[in-house]
């Protein structure tokens, strides 16, 4: 009996303990992120993992932030931190006019990216360690496709992370064929696709973007590729249609539906898994005293403060002057240029925590993706004047959601931004309409944290988990293009032409056959 017992207690360990081995395993993550706010997104996914008991290496530029995370073995390319030296050199301004021009820049960028990773000599070090062995390759899924690399190297899952939420090149990745033709990716396509046109226009546009990416962005990563994994353009090829899943920062509660397959995730507002910074006692002291409500002001990067004009910064102190609410302002300008004393300013602010203050009544922002998922979670209202790449597609989101509003950046006074404001402070629509999307945003069955890690498991405990892919090589072209489609339509066309034909022919045969019946009947009258 207490054999029987011990033995089964016995049991129960070795079972825990298998399923502990069974599930824990070796996990490269690779983030050649130069700028910072994207390892705002990796970072607490890492440290989820390690607490999960993986074992993670990590390949990372290395910049504020992210910080070391205990238990990970880091191993930073320094090199990496030069290239954003080189991206804040580089006059956006004055060399964006052409789409081909920003393309090939781009494409050095991600080029630079790559080459610096894959030429670093901690991780040449770790390429050649024969002991080092990876069944999951973590990744930022686009535009640096030399990485994927690392994952034949170790025949490891591939797994991506998508910062900037779903597009149609990371459709193209994860097997997902459904129409991007409602959401193109960059700067100037950021209609809806709402009409004929606006869809016609769209098609166009990623039309263009696949020729950028093939005779552009491709040819330079395979050639690293090849170079440092010692393969051909046939294993690229296979590796960019390998992910096992990849995870999108956006969330259909936030104005973004879109079809996706199952190995395409939606994990919008992971990082708020990370704990906030918190507010400092004086900052605290200033919200609390904010009696007529307290407005949060931040136009996020310092590199995008080229872009604003040059008046900007007066016309913002000129309206604050004016207001009876109290103003956060997260900015490099130094304090002594503060003329009133309403509005606290800093380099640094503790966005989060700010935004989750009673008083803050309105967030001015230019609408990167991590500041609305944020402002939406809290349920504060936006006054948006976004400047570029995503940010105006965000902005047009948020004014459909019925939180917001924005602003031309180039068509700002006093009045207009103090109109803004008003506006948005006295209109109660906008506060009720962010009250219920925190409301909707939050209602999932899991955290969305919880979500990503509860799949990258899935994806180790099935060993890439491959029946989650659609197989296109079942699938015809025909289908995988959607070509169906289109043969309805002309089907349709077809079958009308060949109706309308076929009447037509039927017509002619009986008018030529009653000609001929005629002329045969009249041949004898005639004769
Ligand atoms: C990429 O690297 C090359 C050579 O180091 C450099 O000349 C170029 O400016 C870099 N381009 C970008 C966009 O970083
Ligand atoms: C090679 O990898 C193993 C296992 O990860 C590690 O213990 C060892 O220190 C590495 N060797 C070198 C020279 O980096
Ligand atoms: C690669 O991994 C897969 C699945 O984990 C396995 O079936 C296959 O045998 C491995 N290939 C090699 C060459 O180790
Ligand atoms: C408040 O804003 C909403 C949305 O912009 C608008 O439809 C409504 O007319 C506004 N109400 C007032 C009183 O201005």
């Amino acid at each position: 009996m207490v054999v029987g017992r011990l033995g089964f207690a016995g049991l129960l360990v070795v079972v825990l303990l298998g399923q502990q081995t069974a599930q824990t395993a070796n996990i490269l993550a690779v983030f050649s992120y130069s700028l910072g706010s994207s390892y705002v997104l990796v970072r607490p996914y890492i440290q989820q993992l390690v607490a999960r008991g993986h074992r993670v290496t990590m390949i990372s530029a290395p910049v504020s932030y992210m910080p070391d995370i205990e238990g990970v073995q880091h191993i930073r390319v320094a090199k990496l931190k030069e290239l954003t030296e080189d991206l804040e050199l580089f006059d956006f301004e004055a060399a964006i006019p052409t789409k081909w021009y920003e393309a090939s820049f781009v494409a050095d960028y991600f080029y630079n990216c790559s080459k610096l990773i894959l030429e670093d000599p901690g991780v040449r070090s770790l390429l050649h360690n024969a002991s080092a062995q990876f069944s999951m390759v973590v990744l930022g899924v686009a535009h640096t496709d030399a990485l994927y690399g690392f994952a034949k190297h170790y025949n490891a899952s591939l797994v991506g992370l998508a910062p900037f939420g779903g597009a149609w090149n990371i459709d193209f990745l994860a097997g997902n064929s459904a129409p991007s033709v409602y959401e193109p990716m960059s700067a100037m396509g950021f209609t809806a696709g709402l009409s004929l046109f606006e869809k016609w226009m769209n098609l166009i546009f990623i039309s263009e973007e696949r020729l950028v990416e093939r005779f552009i962005y491709l040819p330079r990563q395979l050639e690293l590729y090849k170079r440092h994994f010692a393969a051909d353009s046939g294993s690229f090829h296979e590796m960019r249609r390998k992910f096992s899943l990849i995870l999108l920062n956006q969330h259909f509660s936030l104005g973004r539906v879109r079809s996706n397959v199952p190995n395409l995730l939606e994990v919008g507002g992971m990082h708020l898994a990370q704990q906030p910074d918190p507010l400092s006692a004086e900052l605290q002291g200033f919200l609390d005293g904010a009696t007529d409500g307290a407005i949060y002001f931040s136009m996020a990067s310092d590199m995008l403060e080229k872009w604003y004009p040059h008046d900007f910064h007066e016309t913002m102190l000129t309206v604050f002057g004016q207001l009876k609410q109290r103003v956060v302002w997260s900015t490099k300008r130094r304090e002594s240029e503060i003329k009133s004393n309403n509005v606290y300013m800093r380099r640094k602010q503790p966005q989060r925590e700010i935004l989750h203050h009673p008083n803050v009544k309105l967030f001015i922002t230019q609408g990167g993706l991590l500041s609305i998922i944020e402002a939406s979670y809290y349920a504060v209202p936006m006054l948006m004047m976004p400047v570029y790449f995503d940010q105006h597609k965000n902005a047009e989101r948020m004014e459909r959601l019925g939180i917001a509003r924005s602003l031309n950046l180039h068509e700002l006074t006093p009045e207009v931004v103090l109109e803004g404001i008003q506006e948005m402070l006295h209109n109660a629509s906008y506060a009720l309409n962010a009250k219920e999307l925190a409301l909707r945003f939050s209602d999932q069955p899991m955290k969305p944290m919880q979500t990503a890690i509860w799949w990258t498991e899935y994806v180790l405990r099935h060993k890439g988990a491959d029946h989650m892919r659609i197989n296109e090589q079942d699938m015809s072209l025909m289908q995988y293009y959607s070509v169906d489609l289109f043969s309805v339509l002309f089907g349709r066309i077809g079958l009308t032409a060949l109706i309308v034909g076929f009447l037509a022919y039927t017509v002619v045969t009986i008018a030529l056959r009653s000609a001929h019946y005629q002329f045969k009947l009249s041949v004898p009258v005639v004769s």
